[in-house]
């Protein structure tokens, strides 16, 4: 017999998020059959599967990191990434309900390189789908054996995000600097909520239904937050310096709209006085234009905003690193979800 070295079946991250969307993706779509054939179609649509009208389609859809961290959950908890899939269908289907409204709230046009569903169907519609993917992932857990306390997860995890996203859009309304401005501290809590909350839910999840015991879900959990909040802080950096027909979103979308996004914040709290022109362009700027919005990256850049991101970043997944070393895991699925966290944080898109 011969044994391949853990190392070697380990994959690459773009294999890794290809393997697990392959697994999930026959549920996800027997779930989405399930919905009305309109709303269905806007989640069709989202997924990438077909066009406006419902011409089937095959557009690159998100990125699945949500699935395949409930995948990975569960083999990190010694069962087969089967055991994870109706976490995962749940993930990604709250995942893209909450991209649906996001969308609207933060008025984007552009997401997955095409018109948002908002834009492509009309907000009530996006609206209501959006509603209906939710209600759907609530189906799907409670259909599970560990439903009640799969439940509970998801509904503390949605409790976040909608605080998380409530801070995100107060803080738009809050000035760049003085007494009122916001705080590192204060990004941090409504990163985490906002997007750690699920991403944390999704490896809970998947170790919950992979039958881990209640520590390797909170250590998986905590990974997760931490996940989240890299994440987002690198979501932050592509959202001022990425290339629009990668990440397929709008450029400087976030400094139109006042984000008070972590690049701005650590570039206003910087020594020197570039962070002191940076404050006075953006009070002084009021409406931020497309050219506006460029000066503003130069500053944040010079004020050192953009290095202070990635250092966070850096930051976060060494804490996922000490989570993940807490409890013993699989090692496969435990080097693959290494391998998937340098990616996410050194991405394009
Ligand atoms: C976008 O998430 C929303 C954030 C939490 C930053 P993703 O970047 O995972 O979106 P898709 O699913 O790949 O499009
Ligand atoms: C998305 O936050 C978080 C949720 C959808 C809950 P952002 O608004 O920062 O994400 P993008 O940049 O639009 O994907
Ligand atoms: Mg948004
Ligand atoms: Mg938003």
């Amino acid at each position: 017999m011969t044994v391949t070295p853990t190392a070697l079946r380990t994959g690459t991250a773009p294999q890794v998020l290809a393997r697990c969307r392959a697994l999930v993706r026959p549920a996800l779509t027997r779930a989405v059959e399930r919905l009305h054939p309109w709303v269905g179609e806007m989640a069709a649509y989202s997924f990438g599967w077909c066009e406006t009208g419902g011409a089937p389609a095959t557009h690159p859809g998100g990125k699945g990191i949500r699935q395949a961290l409930a995948v990975l959950g569960a083999e990190a908890a010694g069962a087969p990434g089967q055991a994870g899939v109706e976490a995962a269908v749940a993930v990604e289907l709250v995942h893209t309900f909450s991209l649906l409204h996001d969308d609207i709230m933060d008025g984007d046009a552009t997401r997955r390189r095409r018109p948002t569903v908002w834009k492509a169907y009309g907000t009530g519609p996006a609206v209501l789908a959006g509603d209906a993917l939710y209600a759907l992932a609530v189906e799907t857990l409670a259909a599970t054996p560990a439903g009640p306390d799969a439940l509970r997860l998801l509904s503390s995890a949605l409790g976040d995000l909608v605080s998380g996203q409530a801070d995100d859009l107060l803080f738009a309304a809050r000035p760049w600097a003085g007494p009122e401005r916001v705080r590192l501290e204060e990004y941090r809590t409504m990163a985490e909520r906002k997007t750690g909350a699920l991403l944390g839910c999704a490896a809970a999840l998947g170790a919950l239904f992979g039958g881990a015991p209640a520590e390797t879900v909170g250590a998986l959990e905590r990974a997760g937050r931490h996940l989240g909040l890299a994440f987002q802080v690198v979501d932050d950096v592509l959202g001022i310096w990425g290339d629009p027909s990668v990440t397929g979103k709008p450029a400087h979308g976030d400094l139109r709209e006042r984000k008070k996004t972590f690049p701005v914040l650590a570039a206003l709290d910087a020594p020197g006085p570039e962070a002191g022109r940076l404050a006075a362009f953006l009070e002084s700027a009021g409406t931020v234009d497309e050219a506006g919005a460029r000066r503003a990256a130069a500053l944040i850049d010079e004020a050192g905003g953009r290095t202070a991101a990635l250092a966070e970043a850096g930051d976060h997944i060494a804490s996922v690193e000490r989570a993940l070393a807490d409890v013993p895991l699989a090692a496969t699925a435990a080097n693959e979800l290494r391998v998937l966290l340098d990616h996410l944080v050194d991405r394009d898109v």
